[in-house]
């Protein structure tokens, strides 16, 4: 029987249904979320996350504005950009989109958000605490793909997990989510040998890849739930996952489509740690 397919756009609007009522009765008592978001240099794809966001973030009734700055901006001015933000009371989430320009060091500008902003959750003091299991921003990524596991019932104790992929981003955190909810985890990557021994193992499969199609139905176990975490641009301009979507249908028992699959809901996790921001939810308060 061929898969089922997880619909990321409409549990995100089923979420993000949610979220607007609740950013309805946040306004009656005078908090408007609000988030700032960053963008250096003109990297396409970049642009167009970066409108995606904008345009859920109004859908849901969020205040945004995007700061754009030109790829000739000095470290030292994104810092100074950064700090100012940190304390600017009206704004509760400031996300610098990534990458940045060679010349700016990633790290140290994750670090210099504050970890009561850092709606990415890329912060290590929310890294750590996501470790630890606290609660804390988680990143967006990540948690939207725990929410399609459990939207769809899909169990995550006891099985065995399986991530290829090992990003910041994306592979290390939701692996480390999928032990917070005692799964087994194995990671895998570019230098793991024999990767077919470990994907055909997996009750649950994350591909994180970023290589069009390259899990095919003889990498997966039959009945695995498999989560494409891929989005790669074709020659013709469409987009694919790292997933062969038609083979890996017809053995998996739930799978996610790309589009429409984990996309849409990183950036509705993104409104989620907006909202939870200005709540002052953050572990510190603010
Ligand atoms: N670039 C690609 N994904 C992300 C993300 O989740 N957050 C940020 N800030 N930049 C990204």
């Amino acid at each position: 029987m061929p898969a089922t397919v997880i619909d990321g756009k409409e549990l995100g609007q089923t979420l993000r249904g949610d979220m607007t009522k609740e950013v309805s009765q946040l306004k009656e008592q005078g908090i408007t979320p609000h988030l700032t978001v960053i963008i250096v240099g003109d990297d396409p794809a970049s642009k167009s996350y970066v409108n995606g966001k904008k345009k859920a973030t109004a859908q849901t009734g969020i205040a945004s504005d995007v700061i754009e700055m030109p790829s000739s901006t000095s470290e030292a001015e994104l810092l100074e950009k950064i700090n100012d933000l940190n304390h600017e009371e009206s704004v509760h989430g400031i996300l610098v989109q990534l990458p940045l320009p060679d010349h700016i060091n990633e790290q140290t500008v994750i670090e210099t958000i504050s970890p009561h902003k850092d709606v990415d959750g890329f912060h290590p003091i929310n890294i750590g605490n996501m470790m630890a299991g606290n609660d804390t921003f988680l990143p967006c990524t990540p948690y939207g793909i725990i929410k399609m596991l459990h939207s769809y019932g899909i169990q995550i104790k006891g099985k065995h997990a399986v991530v290829i992929g090992r990003s910041n981003i994306v592979g290390k955190p939701v692996g480390q989510l999928l032990l917070n909810e005692h799964a087994t985890v194995t990671y895998c990557h570019s230098r793991t040998h024999n990767l077919t021994d470990f994907t055909t193992s997996a009750d649950i499969l994350i591909a994180a890849v970023g290589k069009p199609n390259v899990i095919r139905a003889e990498h997966i176990k039959q009945g695995a739930a498999i989560i494409d975490v891929g989005i790669n641009r074709q020659d013709d301009g469409s987009l694919t996952g790292d997933v062969d979507f038609a083979s890996a249908a017809e053995k998996a028992s739930y799978i996610t489509p790309v589009p429409k699959g984990v996309g849409p809901m990183t950036i509705t996790m993104l409104l989620q740690n907006t909202i939870k921001a200005a709540k002052g939810l953050s572990r510190f308060g603010r």
